[in-house]
């Protein structure tokens, strides 16, 4: 019988339930073991498992103290559309806890899946070194 989850550890995970079509778009993707190193180097992360296939995932960094940052938000193009981008950012929030700020850097076209959860628009600065984009040096 198929199982659709939500998983707050990476616990057991590999490279190999990490499917094929994440980081969208990029032009310099990580491959599925840089994958896995950024999903285990987050203080916090939230996955959608879908039998044992990774098919969304959201990450933050936090000093525990006063601030938070949303590094990345993905679900699988297949999976969206579903609810399952607004559980793991709820999710995501309950994992970082009641604190000061939390900050994520969004294309204007998603402020409002945002707004709907309480989130502000805000004016944002940020710095890219594509050569850098898929975690290697290379
Ligand atoms: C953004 C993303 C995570 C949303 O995930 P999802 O599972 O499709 O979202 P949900 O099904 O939970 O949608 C929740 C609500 O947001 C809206 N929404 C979702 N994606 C949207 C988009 N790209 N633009 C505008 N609204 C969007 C939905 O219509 C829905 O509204 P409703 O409740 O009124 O129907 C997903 O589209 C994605 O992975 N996009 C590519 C990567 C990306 O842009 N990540 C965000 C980086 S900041």
């Amino acid at each position: 019988m198929s199982e659709f989850e939500y998983r707050t550890t990476t616990e057991d995970l590999s490279a190999e339930n990490l499917g094929e079509g994440f980081f969208d778009e990029w032009s310099n993707p990580p491959d599925p073991e840089t994958h896995l190193k950024i999903l285990e180097n987050s203080d916090h992360v939230v996955l959608a498992v879908y039998d044992d296939e990774v098919v969304g995932f959201i990450t933050a960094l936090s000093d525990g103290i006063l601030s938070a940052f949303i590094t990345l938000l993905e679900v699988l193009p297949d999976y969206q559309g579903r609810g399952i981008g607004q559980s793991l950012m709820n999710q995501i929030m309950e994992e970082i806890g009641e604190i000061y700020m939390v900050d994520l850097v969004c294309d204007a076209n998603l402020s409002r899946f945002y707004a709907e959860l309480g989130f502000a628009t805000t004016t944002g600065m940020s710095r890219r070194d594509y050569r850098m984009q898929s975690g290697r040096s290379n």
